[in-house]
């Protein structure tokens, strides 16, 4: 990809003013603004409309950026080397001498944080002298954005800057890991956890249904096209959308397919786009078909169970 300077320039020129400017990822856009101000990191909650008890990823161009702000362990340096720059989070603790605000946190003693790969953010991330605070680029609780137009949607004119990056590779938000005690998922993502167990040679527990939120992307309503979804369906009434994971031969006007073969990745890069077209086709209800249960067939099935808690 061709990297704008000048654009580049205008995103951090804002950023450094304690602004908000969305910024393009592999998996999702993000609202980003300086993690160690106070006043960026409200705007952020502010524009989402974000309960303030749920925590911000914190994002870094490398480990050397890191290591002032969080403690660093073994298996954190196997996963690193694997997956980074990729679609993986991990919660660590957080250095009593770290500048996070603590609107990041809130209040907490953990840190979630990411290494984005998007070319883009890489390249702004590396020019500031701060990390970037960003939350998925969307409304608390609705489906995430993966272009610019979806921010445009959800926001307006409310975000000062989109720093333009295209249509986003991943379109489903990273993998989530507690790496602080024994390897515990939080968020089923764009990584599947076969490839993490294959790194760290263990058991990895899931937290994903957790009653006690540590990652409220655990909460009951998450992801929502803003729409009643209903799972599993083999018919579907003509009013209704029908979600398939694969082309029919016989689409009709109310079929809307995620991929034309069947292929989980490309099925998730298209979820949230293809929610998001749905509803604006004005349809008032969406009829999902089976979607097979493996690899990140596990992820998008995640986004729709608690989708469709509606
Ligand atoms: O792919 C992604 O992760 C995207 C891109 C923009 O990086 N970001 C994203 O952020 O999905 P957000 O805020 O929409 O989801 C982050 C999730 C939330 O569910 C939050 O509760 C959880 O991470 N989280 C943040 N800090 C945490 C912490 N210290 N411990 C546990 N969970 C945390
Ligand atoms: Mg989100």
């Amino acid at each position: 990809m061709k990297i704008n300077l000048a654009n580049i320039k205008k995103a951090k020129k804002l950023l450094d003013k304690g602004d908000c400017v969305a910024v393009p990822t592999e998996t999702v856009y993000g609202l980003a603004g300086n993690a160690y101000s106070d006043s960026a990191c409200n705007k952020i909650f502010r524009l989402k409309k974000r309960p303030k008890y749920n925590p911000l990823i914190v994002h870094y161009y490398n480990i050397e950026n890191l290591k002032k702000d969080c403690e660093l362990n073994d298996n954190f340096f196997k996963l690193y080397k694997e997956f980074c720059p990729g679609p993986i989070t991990f919660v660590l603790n957080l250095k009593r001498n770290s500048n996070i605000s603590k609107l990041v946190t809130n209040n907490k003693k953990t840190l979630a944080v990411r290494f984005p790969k998007h070319p883009l953010t890489r390249y702004l991330l590396k020019k500031l002298y701060y990390p970037l605070a960003a939350p998925s680029a969307n409304l608390s609780s609705k489906v995430s954005a993966v272009c610019s137009t979806d921010i445009k949607e959800d926001f307006g004119k409310k975000i000062k800057y989109i720093l333009e990056g295209g249509k986003t590779q991943i379109g489903i938000e990273s993998t989530i890991i507690d790496l602080r005690q024994k390897p515990k998922i939080l968020r089923l993502g764009g990584l599947e956890i076969s490839k993490i167990k294959k790194i760290l040679k263990k058991k990895i527990q899931m937290n994903i249904n957790s009653n006690k939120i540590k990652s409220p992307g655990q909460l009951r309503l998450h992801y929502s096209p803003g729409i009643p979804i209903r799972l599993n369906a083999k018919n579907v009434k003509d009013t209704e959308a029908f979600l398939l994971l694969k082309k029919k031969k016989k689409m009709k006007k109310n079929f809307f397919y995620l991929s034309v073969d069947g292929n989980l990745k490309k099925a998730a890069k298209n979820l949230y786009s293809t929610l998001r077209k749905i509803k604006k086709n004005n349809y008032k209800s969406i009829a999902v078909a089976k979607v097979p249960n493996l690899g990140l067939g596990k992820t998008i099935n995640d986004r729709l169970i608690r989708a469709s808690k509606f």
